[in-house]
């Protein structure tokens, strides 16, 4: 251990950080069965208690600010700009969602999970086939090919702001996906049939979600859809836990999930579907896939980076365990 280093995120970061920062930075592969116990097993209330009450709200609500004064491209590229290849190794192997799963059973493997959650949003889309559809964040465009594999016949687009992931889907995809930052593009006025997102609607920050629903909302023809999955904080905004993730998705701040529905009330939206999904055992299966492709990950990426995600997932899990924020599927109507 840095005990150094250890010392001053501990005062300035809290105590889930100081642990995860210093097992990033493990001199060694972090071993699998231990590092997910050290994670996931129940913990005291007072340690829950500790982790959860510093740094102070007065502390973190500095520190995030501060963080989110970055551009946005800079937290994406951070995260999403590592490697495709290294996505690969822990993501299923038929579309590449990096998004949480449906798993019915626990025999159920990645891929079927995956498929699950895909033909659940179908469902949510209502689609007749020719509809117009957006995909807000579309990573390696994965939603994009299941609606073409499901016979989809109208236009699809995709954002993202991850470059890799734009070379990944247009290249190799041959899908119409461009470098656009859905924060600050101008959207056409009804635009689009359907607007979807899966996993994006995380990165946008609190000051800039009621413009969004506000755009996407007069992007929609009257009668259309937008069709959202994301995680939203429960407790409190602004807790420790955001202080944390700032080690894994810097310039990232989630937002309460009463927040986001009331914003989007605001710009008109109909709230028709809201249900809530467990991501636990998505992040456990990539777990999984990444312990057993240590050796390629670490040809790709390196010991930091490996060590990274060894740390990101059982802390996520974690941070769903302890119910610091729900998944949602949500469907928005704009009325006829
Ligand atoms: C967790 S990934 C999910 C990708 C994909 N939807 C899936 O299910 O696998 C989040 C995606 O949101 C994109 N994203 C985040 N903020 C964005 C923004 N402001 N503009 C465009 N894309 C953004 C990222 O580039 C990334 O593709």
């Amino acid at each position: 251990m840095n005990a150094s280093r250890f010392a001053v995120d501990l005062s300035a970061r809290g105590l889930l950080y100081a642990i995860a920062n210093d097992r990033i930075h493990a001199p060694l592969p972090l071993d699998a069965e231990k590092n997910w116990q050290l994670w996931t097993e129940p913990k005291s209330a007072l340690l829950q208690l500790l982790s959860r009450a510093y740094p102070p709200k007065s502390l973190r609500v500095a520190y995030l600010n501060e963080m989110l004064d970055s551009d946005h491209s800079q937290g994406i590229e951070a995260h999403y700009d590592i490697s495709n290849d290294f996505y690969a190794l822990f993501l299923d192997s038929k579309y590449r969602f990096y998004t949480c799963a449906e798993f019915k059973n626990d025999t159920e493997t990645l891929e079927q999970a995956q498929t699950n959650k895909a033909q659940y949003l179908l469902s949510l889309l209502k689609l007749d086939g020719d509809e117009k559809i957006l995909d807000l964040g579309c990573g390696w465009g994965a939603m994009l090919r299941f609606l073409q594999d499901t016979g989809h016949r109208g236009e699809l687009t995709g954002f993202t702001l991850s470059k890799e992931q734009k070379i990944y889907a247009c290249e190799q995809l041959d899908l119409n996906v461009s470098l656009t930052d859905f924060i600050t593009h101008d959207f056409k006025p009804a635009a689009y049939d359907r607007i979807l997102s899966i996993g994006s609607l995380e990165h946008v920050r609190p000051n800039e979600l009621e413009q969004l629903y506000q755009k996407t909302y007069d992007a929609l023809v009257p009668g259309g859809l937008a069709v959202h999955q994301f995680f939203s904080l429960v407790r409190e905004a602004y807790p420790t836990s955001m202080v944390t993730i700032q080690l894994f998705f810097p310039g990232s701040l989630l937002v309460m999930h009463h927040t986001h529905i009331a914003a989007a009330e605001r710009a008109g939206f109909k709230i028709t579907h809201d249900s809530i999904h467990d991501y636990r055992p998505t992040l456990r299966a990539w777990y999984e896939r990444l312990v057993a492709n240590q050796a390629q990950a670490l040809e790709l990426v390196g010991l930091e980076i490996f060590n990274r995600y060894m740390t990101f997932f059982p802390l996520s899990w974690l941070f769903f365990q302890q119910h610091e924020a729900e998944l949602h599927r949500i469907v928005m109507a704009k009325p006829a």
